[in-house]
């Protein structure tokens, strides 16, 4: 197939395209390079800030001229502090930049895509596990950028799109070096960060009501995610719904403990750690419940936290 890669230059994006090309898919990426890197890419790509005025002629004109089979949306602001400091720009640019590349694939009549959605859209669920029909609010104005783009997504079955929104939980680890987190938001690559620099890691709460106190997360390898759009990518051309939302998680919990544990592994560095506050808006637990992606796209994680873990590290 071919396909358009919005942000394939970024972090997740640039294993999408590797995935994508690896099974026989040619790419073209959009990106504006904001954050994301050439180096990461060898596909043909187009500099583009999908949130200008310009983006829906120039979008369409290129969906028209390769006759693109899917799309994949990636490009997006990511920081959720940020977005809390910054709401209007990731309002204006997450869906701004979506809403014109709707009404690009309307004009050029391309009526598939693959939306990167978020586990921020649950907002601070309290189940054990949980699944997409999970009534969550989110919490910060990055998880409702993400909220509202999957209802974008819905409304466009007007005219014809089928759309499938992964809800991405904490994405983590790397293919190779090349492909790395550059960017240390998240608590693996921070950690790492400062392992490297001889400081401790910081565990932001041993108070909340799990086993060890620390908060849990569901870490997914950047591989299994990427392959993930792929199994959306061919759910769309056969038999897709006209809107559907997926987890991409492992269903499979780890503390920050559990995480910091496995990088004394993976780095052989017995580090010290430090214990901090608890950070306002984080849930104890965030776990997907992954039977709707297992059953209905037969998709699978083949990575677990050690894998996960010693790819980051030995990327880093
Ligand atoms: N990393 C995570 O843990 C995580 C979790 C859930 C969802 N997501 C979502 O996955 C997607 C990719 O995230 P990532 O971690 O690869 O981030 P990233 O910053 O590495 O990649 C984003 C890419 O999009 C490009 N971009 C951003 N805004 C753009 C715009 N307005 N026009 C054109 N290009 C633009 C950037 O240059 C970059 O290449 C984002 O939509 C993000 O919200 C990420």
């Amino acid at each position: 197939m071919k396909l358009l890669v919005t942000g394939g230059a970024g972090y997740i994006g640039s294993h999408v395209v590797r995935a994508a090309e690896a099974a026989g898919h040619s790419c073209v990426v959009v990106d504006n390079l904001s954050t994301g890197l050439v180096a990461r890419i060898s596909s043909p790509i187009v500099e583009l800030e999908l949130a200008s005025a310009d983006a829906p002629e120039l979008l369409a004109k290129l969906m028209k001229q390769h006759r693109f089979d899917s799309v994949i949306h990636l490009a997006a602001r990511k920081q959720v502090g940020e977005s809390v400091q910054k709401p209007e720009e990731y309002f204006l640019e997450n869906l701004g930049g979506l809403a014109n590349l709707l009404l690009a694939m309307r004009e050029a009549q391309l009526m598939s895509l693959v939306f990167s959605s978020s586990a921020a859209t649950y907002g601070m669920p309290d189940v054990d596990k949980v699944s997409e029909d999970y009534p969550g609010v989110p919490i910060n104005p990055y998880g409702q950028t993400k909220l509202i783009g999957e209802m974008m997504v819905r409304n466009a079955a007007v005219w014809g799109l089928k759309g499938v929104n992964l809800r991405y939980f904490n994405v983590a680890g790397a293919g190779s070096a090349d492909l790395a987190d550059t960017a240390a938001l998240n608590l693996i690559p921070i950690a790492i960060n400062a392992v490297k620099s001889g400081k401790a890691p910081v565990v932001f709460g041993t108070d909340y009501p799990t086993p060890d106190g620390s908060c849990i997360r569901d870490y997914v390898h950047v591989e299994d995610l990427a392959l993930a759009h792929l199994a959306a990518v061919d759910y769309l051309a056969e038999d897709a719904q006209e809107f559907s939302t997926f987890n991409v998680g492992t269903g499979i919990g780890a503390s920050v403990i559990e995480v910091l544990d496995a990088l004394k592994i993976a780095s052989g560095i017995d580090f010290e750690v430090a214990i901090g506050e608890r950070r306002p808006g984080d849930p104890p637990r965030l776990v997907a419940d992954v039977s709707r992606i297992e059953k209905t796209l037969g998709f699978r994680t083949k990575h677990d936290l050690a894998a996960i873990v010693q790819s980051a590290w030995d990327a880093s």
